[in-house]
């Protein structure tokens, strides 16, 4: 049994995420945490215990953290993606779930869930990594109660919300830089230039449309989310990244992975936010060294027909 924390900022794919982790047993999920990015913080929260309520999960305990970014202000662009309410304008569709985040805030409920663990938790952080990097400077002594992170984020080839920043780590660099190059934690980056490789197209969405009622809700809430990727590649399709970073806590080695130096660039300039990766062979960074700080172990390749059916077989349950 893994015991998970799940960061999350729903959106469409953290929607799916979620119902994965739901659709597993192999998972306890001890909490979700909201944090802002797709939507206000307020939005992702709503949408986070609408998703547990569909899933039949209200016994989960969720907890708001931030709503904004650590440093300097970001300003949220993600409606285009994710629809004015986080879910494509569905959001009024699911259930309303009635419960209500509880009193502690995100890393109040982290902290006290680490400290309580007779064994390390997964953390997966699938939305900016403010909460993660507060928690880790507000209690560096529950670094030992974490199993490892598990981030979807980051760009090694190209950005997703600019030309070199991924939106994850795009809205707030300077947690990003905390959390993935100034820790230890042991984690697992997912990048997009994985998560593209796992692009679903829409026989599958149909397939998981009429596999049941949970799956014919998610597909529900992916129009705006469809469209925008439909757009991006000319053919319907779309990309469920969160959803993949929980796979891979689900069935740890379900992506292949590789170590690179990196860094985060926290300048204000066309880079900003981006993943920085030193890619050149491992015998040249011996010789002549890399200036970047941290050696990250990032998801590179995977079977992508083994990561599309397992989703559809759990989310299908
Ligand atoms: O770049 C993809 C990431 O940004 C995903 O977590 C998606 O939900 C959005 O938050
Ligand atoms: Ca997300």
């Amino acid at each position: 049994m893994t015991s998970l924390i799940i960061d999350t900022d729903p959106g469409v794919d953290d929607a799916f995420a979620l119902a994965l982790a739901c659709a597993s047993p192999e998972i306890d999920l001890l909490a979700v945490t909201t944090v802002f990015g797709n939507a206000s913080l307020e939005t992702t929260t709503r949408n986070a215990l609408r998703v547990l309520a569909l899933c039949g999960r209200t016994d989960v305990p969720v907890a708001m953290g931030a709503e904004r970014p650590l440093v300097y202000p970001q300003v949220h662009e993600a409606e285009l993606v994710h629809g004015s309410d986080g879910l494509s304008g569905r959001a009024h569709l699911l259930p309303s779930g009635g419960a209500a985040p509880v009193e502690a805030d995100a890393v109040e409920l982290m902290a006290r869930l680490l400290r309580a663990a007779t064994e390390p938790v997964t953390i997966v952080p699938i939305g900016p990594l403010t909460n993660v990097a507060l928690l880790l400077a507000a209690h560096p002594g529950l670094r030992g109660k974490i199993e490892r992170l598990v981030v979807m984020g980051g760009a090694v080839s190209g950005g997703n919300t600019t030309a070199r920043a991924e939106f994850n780590l795009w809205s707030d660099p300077e947690a990003a830089h905390r959390v993935l190059v100034e820790e230890r934690v042991p984690t697992v980056l997912v990048p997009i230039d994985l998560t593209f490789q796992c692009m679903v197209e829409r026989p599958w969405l149909d397939r998981l449309a009429a596999a049941g009622p949970l799956g014919e809700t998610l597909v529900g809430l992916t129009a705006d989310y469809v469209a925008h990727y439909t757009a991006f590649f000319g053919k319907e399709c779309t990309i469920l990244h969160d959803a993949i970073a929980v796979a891979e806590a689900i069935r740890p080695g379900l992506l292949r992975t590789r170590t690179y130096p990196v860094e985060v660039d926290c300048a204000f300039g066309p880079s900003r936010g981006a993943l920085v990766v030193d890619r050149r062979e491992p015998e040249i960074i011996a010789t002549f060294g890399s200036k970047l700080a941290r050696s990250l172990e990032i998801a590179v390749e995977t079977d992508v027909d083994e990561v599309r059916e397992f989703l559809l077989a759990r989310l299908a349950g």
